[in-house]
């Protein structure tokens, strides 16, 4: 790997207490290009901008995905990053559906391990300090040619971040004229066109006072599938339900964390489909004790109340079992706690 350094860091320029999520970058980034059939010698090199051709054919065709994840610090100045590898497996998954070139592992390791060495001063020690990591790949061929490209970069950069909290409520709308996904397309996938795609009726929900959508089912808009940026848990009399993963939903790290820590709790998690009406049924009958997401950037997030053929559905103002499993995630995210399921990978 080659390694090219900046000449003085631009991190006293920083003002870590009011940082915008996402919108301030590290020192470095990691990138890789694919030519002549294969991945090449990476580089990291200071963060700044590409130059691309405006042919280049994820500009016309959309090829790209990405991947998000966080690295925290301990008290001692450890940096853990936490279930890395389900990232790395899923962002090669995305790649596959999108016909992009998997990544080598060892690059993607190695890479990780050396950027975040690099940038370490970049991620503040204490709980809901972070730094976000967004790994991505794109089509750079410079083609219009609609068919998959034979040239691709491959780019890890790094934000730091404060924890999510907006303080206000989460109303959210259930969706039931636009879908986020189809039967046999790649709603699974990180594939940046997903999330194209929903800002319109976001922002049509956002002007109804509303901060996000839950997405359904394309075909009856029966079941509730997932959030924007997050999957959604339901507690109904003491279980916890989520819908399965399909070939609609993304396979989220943080919900898959929080069903095993959820178990580990004694707490009974079915993964099934889960019809609107069940959960306004629920409501009615007083027995829907609490609705969260999940997902990286914010961990888990309750929600306020839920929205649905233009009625509203006021949640529980309390939520102890979301904010509860939020703890516990945290405290092994921040080796702040034990990690029986051995989820932390530190950097060295
Ligand atoms: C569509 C979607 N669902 C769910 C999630 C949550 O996944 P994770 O917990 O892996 O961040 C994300 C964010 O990554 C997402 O983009």
């Amino acid at each position: 790997m080659n390694i090219n350094k900046i000449q003085s860091s631009k991190i006293d320029s920083i003002n870590f207490d009011k940082l915008a999520f996402g919108q301030t970058f590290t020192d470095h980034m990691f990138i890789c290009r694919f030519r002549e059939g294969k991945w090449q010698e990476p580089e990291i090199k200071p963060y700044g901008s590409l130059t691309l051709d405006p042919a280049s054919s994820v500009f016309h065709y959309g090829q790209a995905v990405f991947e998000g994840m966080k690295a925290f610090k301990d008290d001692q100045n450890q940096v853990w990053l936490f279930r890395p590898e389900e990232n790395f497996k899923r962002i090669n998954r995305s790649a596959k559906r999108l016909q992009i070139p998997e990544f080598p592992e060892s690059y993607f390791f190695e890479g990780l391990n050396t950027l975040l060495s690099m940038d370490s001063a970049w991620i503040r020690p204490g709980k809901g300090n972070s730094l976000y990591i967004r790994p991505f790949v794109f089509a750079s061929q410079a083609s219009v040619q609609a068919s998959a490209a034979n040239e691709y970069v491959f780019i890890i950069i790094c934000a730091p971040v404060k924890s999510y909290y907006t303080g206000g409520e989460i109303n959210v709308l259930i969706a039931e004229e636009y879908s986020r996904a189809a039967n046999g397309g790649v709603g699974f996938a990180k594939a940046a066109g997903n999330y194209a795609a929903q800002f319109y009726p976001t922002s049509e929900a956002l002007k109804n006072g509303f901060q996000q959508i839950i997405w359904t089912d394309a075909d009856s808009h029966e079941h509730m599938e997932e959030a924007g940026t997050m999957n959604i848990f339901f507690k109904i009399n003491n279980t916890l339900v989520t819908a399965p993963t399909n070939d609609r939903i993304l396979d989220g790290i943080t919900r898959k964390s929080i069903i095993a820590l959820a178990k580990h709790n004694g707490i009974s998690v079915e993964e099934r489909p889960v019809k609107v009406q069940e959960i306004k049924d629920a409501h009615q009958a007083g027995t829907l004790e609490e609705v969260f997401g999940t997902g990286t950037a914010v961990v888990v997030l309750p929600i306020s109340s839920f929205s649905h053929q233009k009625q509203v559905y006021k949640l529980p103002k309390t939520t102890p079992l979301a904010d509860s499993l939020k703890e516990q995630l945290m405290d092994i995210q921040y080796n702040l706690a034990e990690d029986p399921f051995e989820w932390r990978r530190g950097i060295h």
